[in-house]
């Protein structure tokens, strides 16, 4: 995946063209924890340039989802401690609450991690995508509401949109409703989608399917992606670059293949072996485990 240059909706700001659109510095969490102050995030800096993709890896607690909420801006301010620099596209989200407005829901958008539970179960999908479509003013009147609901849908591949606006979150699988929530993402053309672990909450088919589609849009809209993710295997095949996450630092960063192919850190070793791979066939293993094909490919 390369970076392109973004096409529309790119004149919403007077930062430069060429200066990432995310540029994060320094950034610290201290989270007022009932047990004491947890330092969740410990000095990181990264940039996300339009277009790309970069993946923040790592295992569970070390600080990938408060880094992105803190990014958002989302952590409560009375059980968050934020300090350093939260740049995006040229608005500095962390001193600026009036920007910070302007930019949350327009410049950016997050795609949550668990679909099954971030819709109301009692209002329609379609009422939950008009209102997304009202609140980023990318339309006004039922119609015209509607038409862009409808439109969004079929940008995520959901067939026979204006009948699956009638149903209600109960009634759709888990990848359909993954769908639904990146086209309410995408209601006001962000340029810059965060999604903490999109898939874990999926099967592995329905996975593959999700990835694709947030590949794609990337691709066909010039789209930004942060992506959080403790799959190395999904971190690979979607990233430009990769930022290695442990207690709260990077321990890593590189181009993707980079890391995944030359991992410095043995930290980073390990989370590579928890991915499956098919190595070469070997006669003798399969042999010896009986000839059973099963044992051949792992
Ligand atoms: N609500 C909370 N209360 C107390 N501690 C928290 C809370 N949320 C996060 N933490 C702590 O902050 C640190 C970072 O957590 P965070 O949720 O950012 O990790 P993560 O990398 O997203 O993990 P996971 O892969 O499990 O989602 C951990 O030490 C965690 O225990
Ligand atoms: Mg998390």
């Amino acid at each position: 995946m390369q970076a392109r240059p973004h096409t529309d909706a790119s004149t919403r700001s007077d930062a430069p063209r060429s200066a990432p659109l995310l540029e994060v510095h320094d950034l610290q969490v201290e989270l007022i924890t009932g047990r004491g102050v947890v330092r969740a995030v410990d000095g990181v800096s990264f940039t996300v340039d339009r277009g790309e993709t970069v993946t923040l890896i790592g295992e569970s607690g070390s600080g990938k989802s408060t880094t992105a909420m803190a990014v958002l801006r989302l952590l409560p301010d009375d059980l968050a401690v934020v300090s350093g620099s939260v740049v995006l596209d040229g608005v500095d989200v962390l001193t600026d609450d009036r920007a910070l407005r302007a930019v949350r829901g327009r410049t950016v958008a997050l795609v949550p991690q668990d679909p099954m539970t971030a819709l109301s179960p009692v209002h329609s999908i379609g009422s939950q995508l008009r209102e997304a479509v009202r609140q980023a003013g990318a339309a006004s009147g039922r119609a015209a509401v509607q038409a862009r609901a409808v439109r969004l849908l079929e940008q995520v591949h959901i067939p026979d949109a204006p009948a699956q606006l009638r149903k209600f979150p109960h009634q759709l699988s888990g990848g359909m409703l993954q769908r639904v929530l990146i086209a309410m993402a995408l209601a006001s053309e962000p340029q810059l989608i965060v999604a903490d672990e999109p898939t874990s909450a999926l099967d592995v088919t329905v996975q593959a399917g999700v990835l694709d589609l947030l590949m794609e849009l990337q691709e066909q809209r010039g789209v930004a992606l942060l992506m959080i993710t403790h799959d190395l295997g999904v971190a690979r095949l979607i990233s430009d670059r990769i930022h290695v996450m442990r207690a709260g630092v990077f321990v890593e960063s590189g181009e993707a293949e980079a890391v995944v192919h030359d991992p410095r850190e043995e930290y980073t070793r390990a989370l590579l072996a928890a991915v499956p791979t098919l190595g070469d066939w070997d006669e003798t293993e399969a042999e010896k485990s009986g000839g059973q094909e099963v044992g051949g490919r792992g």
